[in-house]
């Protein structure tokens, strides 16, 4: 077991610096100066500019006395790639400086990520506060397992920032936020929500999935640790699976020793192409950014549509709060179209520049109605008592050029049957 050492310590090759002084020079940087440079080991093999895959399951020796010191965690090194692997650090890396974290854990995938940070961190009767809408995933776990484990799960209502204080006051150890949330973009005021929780002693997670470092800092706001489906924007392709947490050296080092137990730990080579989108990362929000702003903006004023749900609208309800916690409103929107829910169908299939898929963040735009996606397994009264009608779309943009993307939901509003 390692988990007393310090969790990045990149021992491989030559001129290894310490973490914490790297830390200290990649804060002053700007964030694609992070995106690029940080975590980056000084003298790669071979002299490469890219940090290889290190595919290798396991790792040599010189000696046993070496061999013990970094099991025992008293020298950097490697041993076995569950536990740590150079590729999976250098995601790590980047994310941890992206986030303004000490230390970050990465995962097989996000849900990986969540439930593992769950399972380190709480115990047979603990209390977790969240609220109604977050991920479907998280939402089965809080709804299924874990209460099978004699943990308490307290969901408020996501809009009502009162109810949600009100559990946390009736006792809280862990508060699990997500904003802007899926599929209607909520947004929650984390300063205000961690501040409340940090009086009762809880420790303040928030899935960042929706928003990414570049748009939201939440360790900033108040939280303790800070959680990605890297999937999604992080990685920004939809070619690779993985969940990263972020936050205080001690607090990772738990979710880390958890990790290498419960065996979800990220493959290499799901860590090479994460870090290589990464790179491009804030490039690539900006564009998102950009993109979402004009299409929800020319959405609001389409008359088939009959609501549009974004941050960045000045009429969506908490578009203050967004504006003071984000620089950026984030690449998914969502809204409603006039009519029949069967239009839905007919304007889907009208699209040319978007997959029905599910997932978001990736450089191609993504649509999909979460009546039959994220949320296929509600009833239509469950539905509409979670606030998703049928003919709600959620609609993921990529990098296109904006003007390509609104021409092309303009013809498909246009054939669309009158209402
Ligand atoms: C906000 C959010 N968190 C977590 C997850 C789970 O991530 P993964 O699919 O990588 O397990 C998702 C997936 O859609 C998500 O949207």
């Amino acid at each position: 077991m390692t988990d007393s050492h310090d969790r990045h310590s990149l021992p491989v090759f030559g001129g290894s610096s310490p973490v914490e002084d790297d830390l200290k020079t990649e804060s002053t940087w700007g964030a694609s100066t992070r995106c690029v440079w940080a975590g980056e080991v000084p003298a790669p093999p071979a002299g490469a500019t890219v940090l290889p895959v290190f595919l290798g399951v396991t790792f040599a020796h010189d000696d046993l006395d070496e061999w013990r010191a970094v099991g025992l965690g008293e020298r950097p090194g490697y041993i076995y790639s569950r536990t740590s692997n150079p590729t999976v650090e250098l995601f790590e890396r980047k994310v941890a400086a992206l986030e303004g974290a000490e230390s970050a854990v990465a995962f097989a995938s996000g849900m990986a990520a969540i439930s593992g940070t769950m399972y380190a961190l709480l115990e047979p009767g603990s209390r977790v506060v969240s609220i109604r809408d977050t991920y479907g995933g998280t939402n089965r776990l809080f709804a299924q397992y874990l209460p099978h484990w004699d943990v308490e799960v307290a969901l408020r209502e996501t809009s009502d920032h009162e109810a949600i204080e009100a559990a946390i006051d009736d006792g809280c150890d862990l508060l699990h936020l997500e904003s802007p949330t899926n599929p209607t973009l909520k947004v929650l005021d984390l300063r205000r929500l961690a501040a409340r929780a940090h009086e009762v002693g809880a420790v303040v997670v928030v899935d960042n999935t929706f928003a990414t470092p570049i748009n939201q800092r939440p360790l900033e706001l108040g939280a303790d640790l800070v959680i990605h489906s890297a999937t999604k924007f992080l990685g920004g392709h939809s070619d690779a699976l993985g969940g990263v947490v972020a936050g205080s050296k001690d607090e990772i080092s738990e979710i880390f020793a958890y990790r290498e137990i419960h065996g979800a730990s990220m493959n290499p080579h799901a860590a090479f192409l994460l870090a290589r989108g990464l790179k491009t990362l804030e490039l690539r929000v900006q564009r998102q950014n950009d993109n979402a702003m004009a299409v929800a903006s020319f959405l609001a004023e389409h008359p088939a549509v009959e609501s549009v749900f974004y941050p960045g609208l000045p009429t969506h309800p908490l578009h203050d709060v967004a504006a003071a916690q984000m620089s950026g409103f984030g690449g998914v929107l969502s809204f409603i179209l006039r009519g029949e829910s069967n239009r839905v169908r007919q304007f889907l299939d009208s699209l040319r520049l978007a997959h029905k898929a599910a997932s978001l963040g990736s450089v191609s735009t993504l649509v999909g109605p979460p009546a039959t996606t994220s949320h296929v397994e509600l009833s239509p009264r469950q539905l509409a008592a979670a606030g998703i009608p049928e003919s709600l779309i959620r609609y993921a943009v990529g990098i296109e050029n904006a003007d390509d993307l609104i021409a092309d939901l303009s013809v498909a509003l246009e054939g669309l049957e009158p209402a």
